[in-house]
C-alpha cells in the first residue's frame, strides 16, 4: 500500500511539472490586479467574472481568478464523464450530500449545470493548497482521473469529489455561476439563469 502511494505520488509529480509550465500561460492572461486604483481594485476582485467557453477542447481546463480565488474551468469529454460512475466507491461524499460545498444546482454526480462544464474553485479543503490536475486514469486502480494535491496527498476525482481516507474533509468548493449564453458562464452570479 505504501509503495503504491509512493508510486502514484512520484508520478502526480511527474505530471505536476508539465502541467506548471501550461498553468503559467493560463494565468498570465488575469488581468494583473495590483496595477488598478484601489477602488477598481476592490471592484473586480469582487465582481463577478465573465468566461467564454467555447474555445475550450473536450478535456482542456483553464484558470481564472474570481474574488481573488483560483477557479478550475473544465470541459469535460463523453469518455471522461463517463468514468464518473466508475469511481464511486472510493469517494468520501459522492451525492454532494455537503450542502456547503456547492449551490443547489450543483447537487448530481456532475456538480455542474451542463454535464461536460465542470467549474469548481481550486483550493484543496485541507489546508488551500492548489490541487492539480491529473486526467489521466491509473496506474492506482482506483485512479480515473482528477485533482491530486500534492502539499498532503489528497485526491479529487472529475466532478472535484473527495476520495475517502485522504487529508480533505470535503469535495472541491464549486462557487455561484449561471449561463449567460450557452458558451459564456458568469462566475459569481447564481440567478436568474440556468
Ligand atoms: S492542502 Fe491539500 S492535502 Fe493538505
Amino acid at each position: 500500500m505504501t509503495d503504491d502511494v509512493d508510486h502514484n505520488r512520484r508520478h502526480f509529480l511527474t505530471v505536476a511539472t508539465a502541467v506548471a509550465g501550461g498553468a503559467g500561460i493560463a494565468l498570465a492572461a488575469i488581468p494583473f490586479l495590483s496595477s488598478l486604483k484601489p477602488s477598481a481594485r476592490a471592484e473586480a476582485l469582487g465582481a463577478p467574472v465573465e468566461v467564454a467557453l467555447g474555445s475550450l477542447e473536450p478535456g482542456e481546463m483553464i484558470r481564472v481568478l474570481w474574488r481573488g480565488k483560483l477557479v478550475f474551468v473544465l470541459r469535460r469529454s463523453e469518455e471522461m464523464l463517463s468514468r464518473l460512475t466508475q469511481v464511486t466507491a472510493f469517494l468520501d461524499d459522492p451525492e454532494s450530500a455537503n450542502i456547503d460545498q456547492q449551490p443547489a444546482f450543483a447537487v448530481n454526480q456532475y456538480r455542474s449545470r451542463k454535464p461536460e462544464f465542470l467549474i469548481v474553485e481550486g483550493s484543496c479543503t485541507h489546508l488551500c493548497c492548489a490541487p492539480l490536475e491529473q486526467f489521466e486514469v491509473g496506474p492506482a486502480a482506483d485512479w480515473f482521473g482528477g485533482f491530486f494535491c500534492p502539499c498532503h496527498g489528497s485526491k479529487f476525482d472529475l466532478s472535484g469529489r473527495v476520495y475517502k481516507g485522504v487529508p480533505a474533509p470535503t469535495n472541491l468548493r464549486v462557487p455561484p455561476y449561471r449561463f449567460i449564453q450557452d458558451d459564456v458562464i458568469m462566475i459569481g452570479a447564481d440567478s436568474g439563469a440556468t
